[in-house]
């Protein structure tokens, strides 16, 4: 990517990026976890561990660099303007960045001072810092198309939980809290390790055992605090974890209320078991055949492009279904699709009734139809997927000829008349095929 100033960018979603950013999320990840235990367990301050860590400060600086480096999105633009850039980055993480990379470990490893016995050890936890700009990353992820964004939520929430509960259970150790006593075990730091990190959960989530409890002012004072982060963070995880459930799948918990509240109303006004299974019966097939999506609904916001690609897509196997759509131009079928509306008729709907003014006329997505006569007492004929009816009505302007009743669920497309009316002198060929279709129909009815 080039600027203005022709120095190449980095594309904030090319691939290289986002491999880097994970990579930094590994090593983040590694430090928040080893660094606390460094600072409690001085015997885990191995050659391997000071290497991990100079890897992490130098990926820090690198990571900086390529901040700097990389262009911005903004209302979905990349911004590649350098200024602006660099601005945003230091305005938002540029401090806790350069803090978490300074290479506080070579310093003393250099002048002698990395002892047991100096503060001067806690200086490692300024790495932390890094978890500020981290959350970028993990904002990102929620943009994953692969992943729920509820689900990504979820994945979030326990991973601060589980990096809180590990850096309070770090400083119950640091302030010596006291451990259950097993006689004969000797403890590891493994083992003391757990039990903070038990005494942690169980403090955290106000489950409080009290089987390890605090003995010295200091830890009176810490286990307060933790008390006290546990109560308002225990609200906060439920409400949450409440929220992401709910949001799992939106259209099910949707759906599901929409469904309780018409139940509610049946049995008030005390319809019929029959009517009742019918409209329950009616819910479900809209939840298998649709997921109680309304389609106007989405396309309603969308812009005028969209919204006809859009409906391309969904009108898609009727277009392909019915004969007459087949070999139209796209500019029929543009225009034929942004005027069919979708609707769902029940077993034994009548659809159509003979005699009464029409107007619309149906095409046939999927399910099967009767049409009959006046009184129900002749059978016309059976029409199923692909194949239209309600034309006559409005070709000729006359009543209705014949009744057509859904044989089971019917899904089918409605054409208002207006836009019958207005397509019909526009596009000759439709016109001729709807003609063709009425003319055998009527003459099958003794019509003409
Ligand atoms: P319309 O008269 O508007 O409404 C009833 C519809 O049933 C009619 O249009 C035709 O589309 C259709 N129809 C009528 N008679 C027959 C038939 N014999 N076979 C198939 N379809 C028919």
């Amino acid at each position: 990517m080039r600027n203005n100033g022709q120095i190449p960018l980095i594309h904030p979603d090319c691939l290289c990026r986002v491999v880097w950013e994970i990579y930094v999320l590994i090593i983040t990840i590694t430090i928040t976890i080893s660094a606390p235990l460094r600072v409690i367990f001085l015997e885990l301050d191995t050659t391997l561990l000071l290497v991990c860590d100079t890897i992490g400060m130098l990926t820090y600086i690198f990571d900086i660099i390529l901040k700097f480096n990389t262009g911005i999105l903004q209302h979905l633009e990349v911004v590649t303007d350098r200024r602006i850039i660099a601005r945003q980055y230091i305005k938002k993480y540029f401090l806790w960045d350069i803090i978490a990379a300074i290479p506080f470990t070579w310093f003393f490893s250099a002048s002698g001072m990395e002892s047991a016995n100096t503060l001067f050890r806690f200086f490692i936890l300024f790495r932390l810092f890094k978890l500020v700009s981290i959350t970028s990353t993990l904002q990102r992820a929620h943009r994953l198309k692969f992943i729920k964004p509820a689900f990504a939520r979820m994945i979030l929430l326990v991973f601060w939980i589980l990096i809180a509960a590990h850096l309070i259970a770090s400083g119950w150790i640091l302030i010596d809290g006291p451990r259950k006593e097993i006689t004969g075990i000797e403890p590891t730091p493994n083992s003391i390790y757990l039990e903070a990190y038990y005494w942690t959960v169980t403090t955290l989530t106000t489950i409080g055992y009290g089987d390890i409890t605090p003995e010295t002012s200091t830890q009176f004072i810490y286990t307060i605090v933790v008390m006290l982060i546990g109560a308002a963070l225990y609200g906060f995880i439920i409400g949450n974890i409440a929220n992401i459930i709910a949001n799992i799948d939106v259209a099910k918990s949707k759906f599901r209320e929409r469904m309780e509240n018409i139940s509610t109303f049946l049995q008030y006004r005390n319809m019929p078991k029959s009517l009742q299974n019918r409209i329950t019966k009616y819910y479900d097939y809209l939840w298998e055949t649709r997921r109680g999506y309304e389609e106007s609904e989405i396309l309603h916001d969308l812009p005028a492009l969209l919204k006809t690609e859009v409906s391309l897509f969904l009108n898609r196997n009727i277009i392909e279904r019915v004969p007459i759509f087949k070999n139209a131009s796209p500019e029929f079928i543009r225009e034929i699709v942004m005027n069919l509306e979708p609707v769902v008729y029940a077993p034994g709907d009548n659809i159509v009734i003979y005699g009464e003014q029409g107007s619309e006329m149906f095409f046939i997505n999927i399910g099967k139809v009767e049409v009959l006569n006046e009184d129900a007492s002749i059978y016309y004929a059976t029409l199923t997927s692909g194949q239209f009816f309600g034309e006559i009505a409005l070709l000729l302007s006359t009543p209705r000829t014949a009744t057509v009743k859904a044989k089971g669920y019917c899904d089918l497309y409605k054409l208002e008349k207006k836009t019958f009316d207005s397509i019909l002198t526009r596009y000759p060929d439709f016109a001729k095929d709807v003609e063709k279709q009425a003319e055998d129909n009527r003459r099958k009815l003794g019509l003409t």
